[in-house]
């Protein structure tokens, strides 16, 4: 599929813009040399009715025929995003405004920079294909996933991010996944993301009045999914209350079909008032006493506080039939079944260290098989067929 078009003559530039493609973000790009500004149609013909998200009016073509053709996308396919290729001087910068021009790109822009401007021309195509689809105060909400352990390092984010990663593919551009380990969130780690806004940008007032605001803080990730890291630095943190958690997933579920939630451990304010908001809540243990315990301990306060979402996923990672204990074992210390195990696995461990989560570089693992039966546990198919079957017994 085309998501990107480029219309130049200039090979240089096209092999620029390849490049930043190459560098993550996903969805074709089609070149045309030269497209005839008294038949734009023309262009739509030869893309086969497939319809992209990015024009971009590269270097060579003459401005007169740039402004020209961008007027006439602007009118009939408005959500299309049009970068002008060009100098920025201010009365040109007017002309371009006026055609519907998003955004201008210097003719000598570095990959890095292309790649930069494309994920925000592709993020505000989103919003604007996002407001026209939905937007009535009775329009359903997405799921909100919770992922939770009283223990630490028991493999949250990992699950969380291959979780957001695997919804992906069900829902393109319709799942987020929001760090609120707000101290010390390894999300942009594990998704080797460098977000320029986190989530102190999205609790900020102008993103908690207008959604919109938000969604230009969110970055785009190669799996087709967005993401809301962590605050830079774990002072930033301090400022960040549970009100201002309750309004954000509130806003992102009305916005996303599904929202991933990684979390700290323990059973912080800020992780309480997450709870409050998810629909599904997956408890992660590790195949540990210590970690199971810990979720015992864990889901009894929450049960008495009545405080436990409408649906529950026990996920038993780092599962090790070596471990000395049994599954049998582990659901009667917790009081509850386990619904997936995840086995150990090397190519986990290495996952999170190059910033890849396994569900993304589709590696055959013996831990992908249960992160997979896990992500399918979201898919309404499956909801619509299995309810009965949402807590069978595991084998590790
Ligand atoms: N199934 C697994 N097999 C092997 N290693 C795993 C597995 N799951 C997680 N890990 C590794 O365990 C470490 C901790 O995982 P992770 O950061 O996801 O835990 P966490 O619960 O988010 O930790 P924290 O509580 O500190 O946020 C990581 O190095 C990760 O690669
Ligand atoms: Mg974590």
């Amino acid at each position: 599929m085309s998501r990107f078009v480029l219309i130049t003559p200039n090979t240089d530039f096209d092999a620029r813009v390849r490049q930043a493609l190459a560098g993550g973000l996903p969805g074709g790009l089609q070149t045309f040399a030269f497209v005839d500004p008294a038949n734009p149609a023309e262009l739509f013909t030869n893309l086969n009715q497939e319809r992209p998200e990015v024009l971009i009016l590269g270097p060579d073509v003459p401005v007169e025929d740039a402004l020209r053709l961008a007027t006439v996308f602007d009118v009939q396919l408005p959500e299309l995003s049009v970068v002008l290729v060009g100098e920025a001087d201010p009365a040109f910068v007017l002309l371009a405004m006026r055609a519907g021009i998003r955004d201008i790109l210097s003719p000598a822009a570095e990959p890095a920079e292309i790649r930069v401007l494309l994920e925000r021309a592709c993020q505000s195509y989103a919003s604007r294909t996002r407001t026209a689809a939905v937007k009535s105060p009775n329009a359903p909400k997405g799921l909100v996933i919770g992922v939770f352990s009283p223990k630490g390092g028991v493999g949250k984010t990992t699950i969380a991010t291959n979780i957001a990663v695997g919804l992906g593919k069900v829902a393109p551009m319709g799942v987020v996944i929001v760090d609120l380990d707000l101290q010390f969130g390894d999300v942009a780690s594990g998704l080797y993301l460098n977000p320029e806004h986190t989530v102190t940008d999205a609790v900020s007032s102008s993103a908690s009045q207008d959604s919109l605001v938000l969604k230009a803080f969110l970055t785009v990730h190669p799996s087709n999914i967005y993401a809301l890291c962590a605050p830079k630095t774990p002072v930033e943190a301090d400022d960040i209350t549970p009100q201002h958690v309750t309004r954000l997933l509130e806003q992102l579920a009305e916005q996303f079909q599904y929202v991933v939630v990684d979390t700290a451990p323990g059973l912080p304010e800020i992780g309480l008032a997450a709870l409050e908001q998810c629909t599904d809540a997956v408890w992660v243990t590790a195949m540990d006493v210590p970690s199971i315990r810990g979720l015992r301990s864990g889901l009894e306060i929450l049960r008495r506080l009545d405080l436990l979402p409408e649906t529950r996923h026990v996920v038993l990672n780092m599962a090790d039939s070596k471990s000395g204990l049994s599954v049998q074992d582990v659901e009667s210390t917790i009081g509850a079944p386990v619904d997936v195990s995840i086995p150990r696995s090397k190519a986990v461990a290495f996952s999170t260290n190059r910033g890849v989560p396994v569900l993304q570089d589709g590696r055959k693992d013996p831990a992908v098989k249960g992160l997979r039966q896990l992500v399918a546990r979201f898919d309404p198919a499956w909801r619509a067929t299995a309810q009965k079957k949402l807590h069978r017994r595991v084998v590790v």
